[in-house]
């Protein structure tokens, strides 16, 4: 672990445990230099200290890729969500993080965790600061009910449409995982005139080259969960896995890490990849994208509707006031649309790829931070 750290971080890895509920976690604050650690909460039965590593750093670059003051940060509980104790287990990590939060960290929603599950830490850590993505009747912002990061990578994918002057409602699109941000994304999708050809979820996908009837997976959705491809007819069942490479003008991988490697990059058929999960796509594979002139919008731009709601979360945490969702819209819309324009452009003009040139912008900010708080050696 002490070898992985590098100029940017991590300047804190906590990794705790409970020996009655079996819990085991990790922390990671990644970089503060622009503000307090912020990133979701993981929970897996496959998590590991690299991966919470990771995606702490992804933090990093995605609050300053937007321009928002907080610093990188994630933590990961090494546990099946579905498991009888989660309640238990989520008390256990918040228990033994007492010392961290809400003073350098605060839980929010990942892979695994619920707007309810955020209800139970912040009750474990006492009082409303402990947790953002709580339930709205605790005077929280839902924010994966509200389906704003799927909102934000759909005004993304718009945003590279316009970018190369085609229309959103003439674009075909493959979505894969159908979870809070795959669900989302369609929905916001389909509202803009999208025909979106393929779906998945861990159970398997859907393809109709036609499009699928979005308001209808959704509501399969609601009432079976990741089985809603079991439940619907008007498709042609898929395996895991078809819909990276099923025809479509738009991909957006929206489930999983590390699916799209050298051998998918060159073999997806889409013109434009919108990486609405995290780190989806491996630095090479995003190489051999470029060359093959498929535009991609990187995860830290295309899902950070999610922080933008985050943030507004954490100032309500300190309010009686609800927080007023329209205006996180509105928020996640500007911002992103302005970043993904900027990582297009910086990309064409230098011949990098769009998570090089998004990365350095977000990378000279945070330099910038860490060297006016006399963090750099002089
Ligand atoms: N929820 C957020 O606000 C948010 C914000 C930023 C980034 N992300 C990232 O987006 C990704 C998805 O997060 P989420 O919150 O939607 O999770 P989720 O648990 O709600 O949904 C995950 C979806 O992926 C599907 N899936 C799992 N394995 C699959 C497979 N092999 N093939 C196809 N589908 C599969 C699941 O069935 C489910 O539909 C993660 O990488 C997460 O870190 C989420």
């Amino acid at each position: 672990m002490l070898d992985s750290i590098d100029e940017w971080g991590p300047e804190k890895v906590v990794c705790v445990s409970d020996r009655r509920t079996g819990m085991r976690g990790v922390l990671v604050i990644d970089n503060t230099a622009r503000g307090m650690g912020k990133g979701g909460t993981r929970m897996s039965p496959t998590v590991s200290t690299t991966e919470v590593m990771r995606l702490a750093r992804n933090m990093t670059w995605k609050w300053a890729g937007v321009d928002l003051f907080y610093g990188g940060a994630k933590a990961g509980i090494r546990a099946d969500p579905h498991t009888s104790d989660k309640e238990q287990v989520l008390r256990a990590f918040a228990r033994a993080l007492h010392n961290e939060v809400p003073k350098e960290y605060v839980f929010g929603l990942d892979v695994g965790l619920t707007e309810d599950d955020a209800a139970i830490l912040e009750d474990e850590i006492g009082g409303r600061g402990g947790a953002v993505g709580t339930p709205y009747a605790l005077g929280g912002l839902p924010y994966d009910q509200l389906g704003v990061t799927g909102y934000g990578v759909a005004e993304t994918v718009d945003a590279a449409a316009q970018y190369i002057g085609r229309d959103t409602a003439s674009l075909t699109v493959s979505i894969q995982g159908f979870g809070a941000v795959g669900a989302a994304t369609a929905r916001r999708l389909a509202d803009l005139g999208a025909t979106i050809v393929a779906i998945s979820t861990s159970q398997g996908g859907l393809h109709n080259p036609d499009g699928l009837d979005v308001e209808q997976l959704l509501k399969e959705r609601d009432r079976h969960g990741d089985a809603l491809v079991n439940h619907y007819s008007a498709a042609k069942p898929i395996a895991c896995g078809e819909e990276i490479t099923v025809p479509a003008d738009v991909l957006v991988p929206a489930a999983l890490q590390d699916v799209i490697d050298d051998h998918m990059a060159r073999a997806l058929p889409a013109a434009i990849v919108v990486e609405g999960a995290n780190l989806p796509s491996s630095p090479s594979a995003q190489e051999i994208l470029r060359e093959r002139g498929v535009l991609v919008v990187p995860d830290f731009i295309a899902n950070a509707g999610g922080v933008v709601a985050a943030a507004v979360a954490m100032d309500s945490r300190t309010s009686g006031m609800r927080p007023d969702t329209a205006s996180v819209f509105t928020n996640i819309s500007t911002k992103l649309r302005a970043g993904t324009h900027d990582a297009l452009e910086m990309s064409a003009r230098d011949g990098v790829t769009t998570h090089q040139a998004a990365r350095h912008a977000a990378q000279l900010r945070v330099a910038e931070a860490m060297a006016l708080r006399g963090r750099l050696p002089r």
